[in-house]
């Protein structure tokens, strides 16, 4: 294998499926399959996910709230995308725990580091709710802390396209993906990988970004198994 320990950062978007809003069961269901498959491998996997399915703060803002208080409800929107993820996972079979930033014991435990790991080591999946729990912060942003904090091999980012290309290849049929490339090349060329916070954030600590395609089954167990899937992006 690959790597030992990965943080796998979804989009919330990516839960809707073909929906314009919410949580596609069957979506989230794949999902759990593809994750199940590589926990079975012995793989530790971390899992931040994203909000924008259900609400998002920037665009809340655009239309006139306060910005902090349009964060806050995307960041409990990433709680509610994480306990229907766990749930998931449940059903798979897969032991999963859901640690979240903003404390809402109730219903998950709060994010202490150690006891994250802990429940890596044993196997069991950790779903890290509520962002980094501070607004003006993407999910990206928590995805590479937690990522950092847990001493995860490499962030994975799955997404619907299949890596990082020159151009848009929704819009250009001759874009040209890279296999791999720098983060200083990504800056240069002025391509969108993450937010600035959480790219630099990376590259700073020597985390690899690897950007693939999450919707093709098999592709996450691929690319941990050591396959060449997606694009990588390191020092
Ligand atoms: P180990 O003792 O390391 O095996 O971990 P554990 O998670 O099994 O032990 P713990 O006794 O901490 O947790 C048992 C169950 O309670 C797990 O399902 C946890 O997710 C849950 N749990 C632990 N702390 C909290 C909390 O603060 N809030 C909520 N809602 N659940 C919690």
């Amino acid at each position: 294998m690959q790597y030992k320990r990965i943080l796998l950062k979804l989009s919330g978007e990516a839960l809707m499926g073909d929906r314009q809003y919410g949580i596609d069961p069957k979506r989230l269901s794949e999902y759990a399959k593809e994750i199940k498959q590589v926990i079975a491998k012995g793989i530790e996997v971390a899992i931040v996910i994203g909000g924008g399915n259900i609400f998002r703060g920037v665009a809340g803002a655009a239309n006139g709230m306060d910005r902090v208080q349009g964060d806050h409800m995307g960041m409990l929107a990433t709680c509610i995308n994480g306990l229907a993820l766990q749930s998931a996972l449940e059903d798979e079979d897969v032991h999963t725990r859901l640690q979240t930033a903003l404390e809402i014991k109730e219903v998950a435990e709060p994010y202490i580091k150690r006891k994250a790991i802990r429940h890596l080591e044993k196997g069991r999946v950790v779903i890290f709710g509520a962002g980094t729990g501070n607004p003006y912060f993407t999910t990206d942003t928590a995805a590479v802390l937690r990522a950092i904090e847990i001493d995860a091999d490499a962030i994975l980012k799955g997404t619907r396209v299949d890596g990082i290309y020159n151009v848009d290849p929704e819009k250009d049929k001759n874009a040209i993906k890279f296999e791999t490339i720098t983060f200083k090349d990504v800056i240069k060329k002025g391509l969108k990988v993450m937010d600035m916070t959480a790219f630099t954030l990376s590259e700073e600590n020597k985390l690899p970004i690897i950007v693939f395609d999450m919707n093709t089954n098999g592709n996450l167990l691929k690319l941990v198994s050591g396959d060449k899937i997606g694009t990588i992006v390191n020092n």
